[in-house]
This record gives C-alpha cells, sequence and structure tokens, in this order.
C-alpha cells in the first residue's frame, strides 16, 4: 500500500471514529479531565496566556469538543478551531455562549491541507492530541512552523510520548497501575453504558504502533525552523486522578509530553 492510500486511510478512519466519539468523547476521556491533569491544564494555560495579549488570536488544530479551544475562549481570546470531524465541531458548537459566538470560529478541514493555505496570522497555534492521529506528523508540523511569522507562539500539548523506563522494579509497578487504572475504566465505562467502540479503531491513532512521538524529535524540527522551547513538560497520564498522582509523584513515570515554543 503506498504512502497517498495510508495518509487517505488515516483520515477517513479519523472522521469515523470521530463522528462517533462526539457527545461521549469527554465521557469516554477521564485522563483529559481528571483532577491531576485539570491542575496541570490549567497551570500550563496561566503560563501561555501571560504571554499572549489580550486580542491575541489562537489557532487550535483538531479542536475535538473543544478540550482547549473552550478555555481559551473562556479567557477572552478570539479563538479558531479546526477539526476533521463535523460531528466534533458540533459538540463545540453547541457548547459555546452566545456572548462568546463573536470570538469564535469553527473549520471543518484536515490540518495538512488549511496550513497549505493559511495566511490568516495567529498568535497561538495549538496541537491538543492531535500529532499521533497524522500520517506524517513531522511534515506537518513544519509546514506549520514554516507557515509562521515570527513571534508567534506553538503549544504541543497532551501528546503519548515513547517511554523509557530503565529499572525493571519501577518498570513492574508502572505496569501494574497502568492495569488496574485501565480496568477500573472499563468496569466504569461498562456500569455507565458508555461504548469503546474497540472494533473501531485501527489505524486513527496512527503514531502509537512506533510507541507514540518522541519530544526530543519535535524539539529538533522546532529549533531547525528557528522556534525556541520556553517549556518541555513530561508526565504520566492516567485515566483516574488518583492514579495519575501516584504515577507523577510516586513513580515519576512520564508517557505524555507537552512544549511551549515561541518562532525568533
Ligand atoms: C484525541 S482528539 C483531541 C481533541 C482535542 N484537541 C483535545 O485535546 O481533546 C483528536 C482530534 O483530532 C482530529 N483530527 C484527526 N486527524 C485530523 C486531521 N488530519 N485534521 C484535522 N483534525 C484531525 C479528530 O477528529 C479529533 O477530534
Amino acid at each position: 500500500m503506498g504512502p497517498t492510500l495510508d495518509k487517505e486511510k488515516i483520515l477517513e478512519e479519523n472522521r469515523r471514529v470521530h463522528s462517533l466519539e462526539n457527545h461521549l468523547y469527554s465521557a469516554r476521556h477521564p485522563e483529559q479531565t481528571n483532577f491531576f491533569q485539570n491542575s496541570l491544564v490549567e497551570k500550563t494555560l496561566d503560563q501561555v496566556c501571560a504571554q499572549l495579549n489580550p486580542e491575541a488570536k489562537v489557532l487550535d488544530l483538531g479542536c475535538g469538543t473543544g478540550y482547549l479551544f473552550l478555555r481559551f475562549l473562556k479567557r477572552g481570546f478570539n479563538v479558531t478551531g479546526l477539526d476533521i470531524s463535523n460531528e466534533m465541531i458540533e459538540v463545540i458548537n453547541n457548547s459555546i455562549s452566545e456572548n462568546e459566538e463573536h470570538r469564535a470560529h469553527l473549520i471543518v478541514g484536515d490540518v495538512e491541507k488549511y496550513m497549505d493555505k493559511n495566511q490568516d496570522n495567529f498568535d497561538l497555534i495549538i496541537f491538543s492530541a492531535v500529532l499521533h492521529h497524522l500520517f506524517d506528523y513531522e511534515m506537518v508540523l513544519r509546514k506549520t512552523c514554516k507557515s509562521i511569522k515570527p513571534g508567534t507562539k506553538v503549544l504541543i500539548f497532551f501528546e503519548p510520548l515513547k517511554q523509557e523506563i530503565n529499572s525493571t522494579m519501577r518498570y513492574a509497578f508502572h505496569r501494574t497501575l497502568s492495569w488496574l487504572d485501565e480496568k477500573s475504566y472499563r468496569l466504569e465505562m461498562g456500569i455507565r453504558k458508555i461504548p469503546l467502540f474497540e472494533n473501531e479503531y485501527h489505524h486513527s491513532d496512527y503514531q502509537r504502533q512506533f510507541g507514540g512521538i518522541n519530544p526530543k524529535n519535535v524539539e529538533k524540527i522546532l529549533r531547525e525552523e528557528s522556534f525556541s522551547i520556553l517549556k518541555l513538560e513530561k508526565y504520566c497520564a492516567r485515566r483516574f486522578g488518583i492514579s495519575a498522582w501516584l504515577a507523577n509523584r510516586v513513580l515519576q513515570t512520564q508517557n505524555t509530553f507537552n512544549i511551549f515554543a515561541i518562532k525568533t
């Protein structure tokens, strides 16, 4: 199978699975909303917003149901969200209050195609949990970095990283905690009758088959495109806040990363 076919299959599956996820998305992804992750998101946004002026224009690529989009909107910014799934965009649309509408812009489309044509001057570009869904994330990231003006910031958030756990003991505890976390999640989803769509996912999380994304590689691309790294954060995301707390505070393992950078 050629690369064009692969890319089209991945786009098509992303469109299809996310149309199923739509209003169920946040219930199915407690790892994004538990108390530990919530406090991490708010802390990150405080740091990012401190670097933006109040009129800043924010672009959220692969905005989903508005995880970061809605937070930036609440903080008073002018926000554009783009997603390949019409159904995910509809969920955001229904979450925007009347007095925020004039600052919210929603587009259905593919990240790569949009960045090819984008002529708008954004002050912050966000990729939250979307790079790992792309066939060639390096190319899309490079293209984005090239197309933007100096002073623009980029926030890469909540991407799965390639794990390195050298101690056998820590690895065993890590696997046990991960197993418990996942078992409890499945039990909760079963009780709440929230479907997991397991037979629907084959290659939409494309980069996961390579173990995730290497933050060193992302850093290299950013530096080569004249970015300076303002913050790199690695941590362990878990379905439940208590598991995330144990993984980060006790085991100190990492499976996720964020990078905040500015084009010089
Ligand atoms: C894991 S969700 C993350 C959503 C949101 N950014 C968040 O952090 O909760 C990934 C999103 O990326 C979108 N997506 C996947 N591939 C895309 C592409 N090529 N162009 C635009 N959006 C895409 C999906 O439809 C989905 O809404």
